[in-house]
């Protein structure tokens, strides 16, 4: 053997072993690696640590947790299942499928859980009448944070329809700056879409396209629209944005070099880890023609079944996280709103406050969607044939037709 190909065995022994975890620790894979994230996940972590707990780390970078799912069948599959997996929607139901996960209904039964968490979050947190799930937050895509001294300085107000915000856009540009900080990845483009397509289309649209996957929306006019608008985002983005992460694209917006992001509410745990505050020093917005609907997305943790039973670790994980004192801690840092309807909304800036009225009143107005972007539309096969579609679009691959007939295709071939 090689000396090379020994250090590299001996790297990978290492890696093996440092991903064992001690009997009395939680092996936690999730893909918070941000500021805003490090700061939430901090909040977890010494709530376990209190109990004696320890914390093993498994990060996995990338939203919507892509590439973190990869790192999972992985691990899956060579028979070392980390104890505690950040999830969502549909992931979960398909690791239910396959009899991966552990059955927490003991703890659920003994938190109440049934009563407290909103029946489109069950949807997905439990399987065949099972918990395999505890949801940590309820975040959504369809906002937009904005640079509150550029609005000022340039007399911009809030948009409310895509006309005004194409104004908002046309004026920062005039003004020399980045009317839009967006990142270039896959997944951010297909975040940004799902608010775009709601925008452009209403509800109904959205809900046949993007969730029933009918073809005949999916190829629609109303769908090209959809493109042709994201292709006037486009052009408002800088030359830098391939590859950039959101939370660089959120960094741009704090410091001033662009005005807006158009991202999911983890982008304010970014502001609130710089220090800023909602209304001072930025604004958090609707998307325009979003305003009375609430995209979502839920970070669960899911337990995997380490033979039978769930264990100690494992249900004061879980128990952890259901806490309502912890889903207010946790979800003032994340930027995200609780999981649960009965936590009170004072510990939160205008922004969470904003947020968890926008939610309580969405789901009585049958106004909550499920984000596709974010696994709660459709399962992974389906996200990911969307973020090709939208990701090749974004990068000039396809026109606005071209893209509508790729959708089309795609999410058939996908299907
Ligand atoms: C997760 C958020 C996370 C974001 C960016 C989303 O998929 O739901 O919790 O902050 O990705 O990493």
């Amino acid at each position: 053997m090689t000396l090379i190909k020994q250090l590299k065995l001996s790297a990978a022994v290492l890696a093996l072993t440092a991903t064992t975890a001690a009997a009395a620790d939680v092996e936690v894979l999730h893909w918070w690696t941000s500021g805003g994230e490090a700061a939430a996940l901090n909040v977890l972590k010494g709530d376990l640590e209190s109990q004696n707990i320890g914390w093993m780390d498994m990060p996995v970078a990338g939203g919507g947790g892509e590439a973190a799912m990869t790192v999972l069948r992985a691990r899956v599959t060579s028979g070392n299942a980390p104890t505690a997996v950040q999830m969502l929607g549909f992931d979960i139901q398909d690791w239910a499928k396959e009899g991966a996960l552990a059955n927490l209904n003991d703890v659920a039964s003994e938190g109440g859980w049934d009563a407290v968490v909103p029946a489109a979050l069950q949807r997905f947190s439990k399987y065949e009448d099972q918990w395999v799930a505890a949801p940590v937050n309820v975040h959504s895509v369809n906002w937009v944070w904005a640079n509150k001294k550029l609005f000022d300085d340039n007399n911009i107000s809030v948009p409310t329809t895509w006309e005004e915000f194409e104004a908002a856009m046309q004026t920062l540009q005039d003004a020399g700056v980045t009317p839009i900080a967006q990142g270039g990845q896959p997944w951010q483009e297909a975040t940004l879409f799902d608010s775009v397509v709601m925008a452009t289309g209403g509800p109904e649209f959205y809900q046949k396209a993007l969730i029933d996957l009918d073809p005949e929306a999916l190829g629609s006019d109303t769908m090209k629209q959809a493109f042709d608008r994201l292709g006037v985002i486009r052009e408002n983005v800088d030359d830098n944005f391939s590859g950039r992460d959101w939370n660089l694209a959120t960094a741009m917006v704090i410091n001033g070099e662009a005005g807006m992001q158009i991202m999911g509410d983890w982008a304010k745990g970014e502001f609130v880890a710089a220090g800023q505050v909602p209304d001072e020093d930025f604004l958090c917005f609707r998307f325009p023609g979003t305003q009375d609907q609430v995209m979502f997305n839920a970070d669960q943790f899911a337990m995997f079944d380490q033979g039978g039973t769930v264990s100690e670790e494992q249900a004061a994980l879980a128990s952890a996280i259901m806490s309502p004192s912890f889903q207010a801690a946790f979800n003032v840092v994340k930027g995200s709103v609780p999981a649960r309807t009965d936590v009170p909304d004072t510990d939160f800036d205008a922004c969470g406050k904003k947020g968890m009225a926008d939610l309580a009143q969405a789901a009585e107005a049958d106004m909550l969607f499920g984000s596709l972007a974010q696994g709660h539309g459709a399962p992974a096969s389906i996200k990911n044939a969307y973020y090709d579609v939208v990701t090749a679009f974004f990068n000039g691959s396809f026109d606005s037709e071209t893209a509508t007939e790729e959708l089309v295709t795609a999410i058939e071939i996908a299907q």
